[in-house]
């Protein structure tokens, strides 16, 4: 009977919560001209392109001009990019000096990336560009954009505490920006042609991804930066150096940040697995310890240079697919496992290669494969069976993409974001996901990411050439 129950739950999980999740009326929201002419900086436009310049928005048109002039300023430069491993290098050995030349790094570097993103809004087709949720997140890149050109240079320490107050709250109120995105995409669907939502999408979360990094990294450099300085002076916690000008002659941390040089890829896929199970038995009320087993075999003590928030991201999700999937397609046989019995799941298989340049992660699970309808579009933001799940973002705020996250999204509301996602984390350190169906049998997904760092992040400035309204 209880299995019975589960089974139910199990299968009928997913669905259930999608269909109970509000989906707005794409009609009525799409054509909020209010919203989109309200703002000092609307994308409102008359031309088939935002960028024209028009009047509805009560703005004058010396106004646009002035506006878009600065932005050309910051578009005509090209982000200055990173490695990992520069990262590293800069965090040994950080000086006073080095961390305030960080601070004016990420300063300088932070409007000239969100320039090229809200540049990519203003040539998107009009139509698109009044959507209301496309123009919150216009507004939001505007306002960050003018906050950190304003931003004057960063000289002294209690300068870049202040600094790093305002990365905080930003990056606190971009959190929003990925519902945002992604109710706008879901609405904007039969508008624009896949392929161009498609790309928008990828460059605009893949430069989120890029602005996060430099402004986490800071903010982590300064604390340890920080607690490092007052263990040198002797302060308690509570004791404040607010009013110590700079940090002692000689002065030097060893720290690196959100980065790690030798991260153990094992543990990363034990940590996530620990998770992955924890969440779907409690979804599902399984019994604990009885999700499908995760072996982990080959190269078991590879380590790299990632930043593990990133590689545990994809990692988790594609061990999330493979649980979920397993799951589903086996729950008939809980009813037959008994406490010593064998395990009701087959396990999924984590195989780790190491090689000089890459590291490759498979995650195998015998979920059955992935359903001829929905393959040719898993990495699709839009294609109509990815954007009707989209929707499923009006259930909430905030989502910043990280596996700390479970607890405030439920494992049983699908977005159909999870492998795009982690494609666009791979691609941004140079590596990539790929994904083989078995039909009937299972799934092979594979992650393959570079291992020395030395690989420039992969952000685009430009934007692609061709623009289509359907
Ligand atoms: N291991 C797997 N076995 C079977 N089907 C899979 C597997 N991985 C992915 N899929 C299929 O691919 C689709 C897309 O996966 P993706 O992770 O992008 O989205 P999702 O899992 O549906 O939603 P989200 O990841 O946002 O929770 C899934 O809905 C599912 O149909
Ligand atoms: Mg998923």
């Amino acid at each position: 009977m209880r299995s019975d129950m589960m089974l139910k739950q199990v299968s009928a999980g997913r669905m259930a919560v999608t269909k109970s999740v509000h989906v707005a009326s794409y009609t009525s929201r799409r054509l909020s001209t209010k919203v989109a002419s309200s703002s000092s900086s609307s994308m409102g436009c008359s031309g088939s392109h935002l960028r024209s310049p028009q009047t509805q928005s009560g703005r004058s048109l010396q106004q646009k001009f002035y506006e878009n002039r600065i932005l050309d300023r910051y578009t005509s430069q090209e982000p200055k990019k990173v490695t990992l491993r520069q990262l590293v290098l800069f965090g040994r050995q950080l000086t006073e000096d080095k961390l305030i030349a960080s601070a004016n790094y990420v300063r300088s570097e932070l409007p000239v990336r969100l320039a090229h993103r809200i540049s990519d809004f203003q040539y998107l087709p009009y139509i698109a560009g009044t959507n209301p949720h496309l123009k919150m997140v216009y507004d939001l890149y505007w306002r960050a954009f003018d906050e950190f050109r304003k931003f004057p240079p960063v000289k002294t320490l209690d300068d870049n505490r202040r600094f790093c107050d305002n990365v905080k709250k930003n990056l606190l109120e971009h959190s929003q920006v990925i519902p945002q995105l992604g109710m706008g995409v879901s609405e904007c669907a039969d508008l624009v042609s896949p392929d161009e939502i498609d790309r928008f999408m990828n460059q605009m979360l893949i430069s989120r991804i890029s602005r996060r990094t430099l402004g986490e990294q800071h903010l982590v450099l300064s604390e340890q930066f920080d607690d490092d300085l007052r263990a040198h002076l002797g302060l308690r916690p509570s004791e404040s150096f607010a009013q110590l000008g700079a940090a002692p002659r000689g002065f030097a941390t060893q720290r690196i940040g959100i980065v790690r040089a030798d991260c153990s890829v094992a543990q990363i896929v034990h940590e996530c697995a620990h998770r992955a199970a924890g969440v779907y038995e409690d979804a599902y009320h399984l019994p604990p310890g009885s999700a499908p087993q995760v072996l982990v075999e080959g190269h078991t003590d590879a380590t790299f240079m990632c930043i593990p928030a990133h590689f545990s991201y994809i990692v988790h999700e594609l061990l999330r697919n493979s649980m979920s999937h397993v799951i589903s397609r086996f729950a008939g046989r809980l009813e037959d496992a008994g406490p010593d019995g064998a395990p009701a799941f087959p396990p999924i298989r984590v195989t780790i290669c190491s090689s000089h340049n890459d590291i490759v992660v498979r995650v195998s699970d015998e979920s059955g494969g992935i359903s001829a309808d929905v393959l040719p579009y898993i990495w699709s933001f839009t294609h109509p069976l990815k954007a009707k799940r989209l929707h499923n973002f009006h259930a909430i705020h905030r989502m910043e993409a990280r596996i700390d996250e479970v607890d405030s999204v439920s494992p049983l509301v699908s977005f159909g974001f999870g492998l795009p996602m982690s494609r666009v984390y791979a691609k941004y350190w140079g590596g990539d996901v790929t994904v083989h169906s078995l039909p009937g049998y299972g799934v092979d997904a594979y992650v393959q990411l570079p291992r020395l760092g030395n690989v420039v992040e992969n952000i685009s400035a430009r934007r692609p050439p061709q623009q289509t309204v359907v």
